[in-house]
């Protein structure tokens, strides 16, 4: 070979090299291995349906099932099995049944996952039933491909050059999120543009709701409630203006004849500036029913938001529970209200929102925020499962104990029409989608639990790691540990104890415990939050203060009150605290404060050394790129804690004990 063919060879051999090994995360959990052409050659991959999701179903398991024939089967009497599948292994053949196509395909991603897993899959029998009717994710995606508190690029959607040119990622979002359950997604920011609903939009809207039909997923809208004065030309948007009405009407008509299997809109009234019912006098129920009305005849859903809350004396954790109570049984069936797990705004521990429960004949929600405004953005590794299995697994004692805040929102205590739960979105324009490679973890984590809130945080996180990394055991366990650790580990160096909402103005990136802006609105300032003086820290929301246990059920409500009861967790979201209080270790509250960021701190220096040794089960890409990320997330970790303690030491005016990491 001369030597400018063997230069050519190498330069072809270096680029399938790294076509084939380039480890950009780009594929998620999605890393099934081809089967050979001699497997599928001795196998077979049967249907009868020539249903676009099926046939789906059908190719992907051509393509990557090494296992049994298989059947795949739709049983329009199975309704039990909503979309859900049951699997049956009999001799040399698994069937499959499912009552809907999507059932089937997500029966095909199960088997597969499993097939990774290396379950024995040829005796195989499962039922599987989700848990919630829509899994949906929320994108909080601007037009102009800014993405609100989005940590990883700008957003998927190219709207200017929608329709004509179709991303390939949107089919590998679709894909995605197909096999982990996710059948909804709405494409844009809660502050919605009106722009939205113009014909314009509504074609490049279409566009996607036709490539992620085949996988199951159903395209919803937010809107502004202002539409019809703003892009109608109406003189207002009041919900009882018969004309107000009408336009709602013959836009629905006019996104169902694009779109046949639109979802509905999510919609954000009278929260943070956004116009509402009430710019007109009128109530959330007025104004969601109105929606309703409009999509009632197309199946279409409304999904009201109660993140509301307005820059009055009323501690602002009450008052979503105080508007929404009065309204319940307003509302009709087919509007679901979406409630965010905690009554501030997705710190990092909250209690679960009161308002759940309490509202005994309206449907409701769970709104889950995926990325990671108040933990650190995309470049902390935090895993969420637990944050949201805490939140789901909370007992809300609505109907005595057991009352869980899954069951409740599941329909398994009240009947609802329809089960729903959300996840804001972490997903952006990234090659590997989501800005940190463990930021992964919490899109898979948000769809493992729409679909079966029962599995543990643990069983999720090995999975995913074997899916997306390696099966080494070694590797497993310790990353995983790493994981399930990790949320407390933010918690303890941001904002333990139950403090809250001491982030930076605005962006929510670092600490900011000082912060104030003379005449800026009071609940936006952390002081309102944290309370600190010399007597002590905490906002003391017991019956000597705002009361806000009051709204929360017996025990619970007693629980909180007492600050011998309340759990440590939580004694600064309910209690204002001596700093001298003794606390269970036996530490007053400043030493227990100090201790809990140093040791946030520390658990991040060992995830450092933890990863460091991962080097030879990690691909060289990805292995940097966390690295990397852990560096910065030790570098704020001890910037929190030294930030925050200096700052709580001018009121408690105490020393930072000698054990805590310097400098301080
Ligand atoms: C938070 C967040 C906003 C968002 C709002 C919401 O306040 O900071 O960016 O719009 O929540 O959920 O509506």
């Amino acid at each position: 070979m001369s030597l400018r063919r063997a230069h050519i060879v190498y330069i072809l051999f270096i680029l399938i090299c790294t076509q084939t090994f380039a480890e950009d995360g780009s594929q998620l959990w999605l890393r099934f291995e081809k089967v050979s052409a001699e497997i599928s050659a001795k196998r077979t991959i049967k249907t009868k349906s020539v249903d676009p999701t099926v046939l789906l179903a059908k190719q992907e398991l051509e393509d990557y099932w090494k296992g049994n024939n298989v059947e795949l089967l739709i049983d329009r009497k199975l309704t039990k099995l909503k979309d859900g599948f049951k699997i049956t292994s009999s001799g040399s053949k698994l069937q499959i049944v499912a009552n809907k196509p999507a059932g089937l395909l997500y029966a095909a991603y199960h088997i597969l996952q499993k097939q990774n897993e290396g379950a024995e899959i040829t005796h195989y029998n499962v039922e599987e039933i989700p848990s919630y009717d829509i899994r949906i994710l929320n994108h909080w995606d601007n037009l102009d491909r800014t993405v609100e508190r989005g940590y990883a690029g700008y957003s998927l959607w190219k709207w200017a050059e929608l329709p004509q040119v179709l991303s390939p990622r949107y089919e590998e979002y679709a894909r995605a999120n197909a096999s982990i359950g996710i059948n909804a997604t709405v494409l844009n920011n809660v502050n919605a543009s009106p722009q939205i609903l113009t014909p314009e939009y509504l074609t490049k809207v279409k566009a996607l709701a036709d490539i992620f039909r085949k996988y199951g997923i159903k395209v919803y809208l937010s809107v502004n409630f202002s539409s019809p004065k703003v892009i109608g030309g109406l003189e207002n948007s009041d919900p009882l203006n018969k004309d107000v009405q009408l336009w709602w009407k013959n836009k629905v008509k006019e996104i169902y004849q694009l779109i046949p299997d639109f979802g509905g809109f999510l919609v954000k009234a009278n929260s943070e500036g956004q116009p509402g019912p009430q710019d007109y006098g009128r109530t959330h129920a007025d104004g969601a029913n109105m929606l309703a009305d409009a999509i009632k005849p197309y199946s279409g859903m409304i999904m009201w938001r109660a993140f509301v809350y307005n820059p009055t004396k009323e501690d602002r954790a009450k008052q979503a529970y105080q508007e929404f109570v009065p309204l319940d049984g307003q509302f009709r069936d087919n509007v679901i209200i979406q409630i965010k797990n905690g009554p501030i705004d997705f710190q990092p521990r909250e209690p679960f929102t009161p308002l759940f429960g309490a509202m005994r004949n309206t449907a409701q929600m769970v709104e889950f925020q995926i990325t990671q405004e108040y933990l650190g953005f995309s470049n902390h590794l935090v895993y969420l499962a637990p944050l949201f299995k805490e939140t789901l697994d909370s007992d809300a004692y609505a109907d005595g104990a057991g009352t869980t805040i899954a069951k409740i929102t599941d329909g398994t205590v009240r009947k609802i029409s329809k089960s729903a739960i959300a996840g804001v979105a972490n997903i952006g324009e990234d090659v590997n989608w989501t800005g940190h490679h463990f930021a992964q973890a919490n899109w898979f984590a948000f769809g493992k639990l729409a679909w079966n809130h029962q599995l543990s945080s643990e069983d999720i996180a090995k999975e995913w790691l074997k899916l997306t990394f390696t099966k080494d055991e070694t590797f497993v366990k310790d990353v995983t540990d790493m994981m399930l650790t990790s949320r407390e580990t933010v918690v303890n160096y941001m904002m333990p104890l139950g403090l809250h909402h001491i982030f930076a103005f605005d962006h929510h990136y670092g600490p900011e415990p000082w912060g104030n802006m003379p005449g800026g609105r009071a609940d936006w300032m952390p002081w309102y939050y944290h309370n600190a003086n010399e007597k002590g820290v905490g906002f003391n929301r017991t019956t000597s203060g705002s009361n806000a246990v009051v709204q929360y059920n017996e025990p619970l409500r007693s629980l909180f009150n007492d600050i011998q009861t309340c759990p440590e967790n939580l004694i600064l979201w309910f209690h204002h605290v001596s700093w001298d209080h003794k606390m269970k270790s036996g530490l007053t509250l400043w030493e227990e404060i100090c201790t809990h960021y140093d040791r946030g701190v520390q658990d991040v220096r060992a995830y450092q050394r933890l990863w460091d040794k991962m080097e030879s089960y990690v691909d060289a890409q990805r292995f940097k790129e966390i690295q990397s990320k852990l560096k910065i997330q030790i570098k704020d970790a001890v910037w929190w804690k030294d930030a925050c303690l200096l700052y709580f030491q001018t009121f408690s005016r105490k020393p930072i004990p000698y054990y805590i990491e310097r400098p301080i």
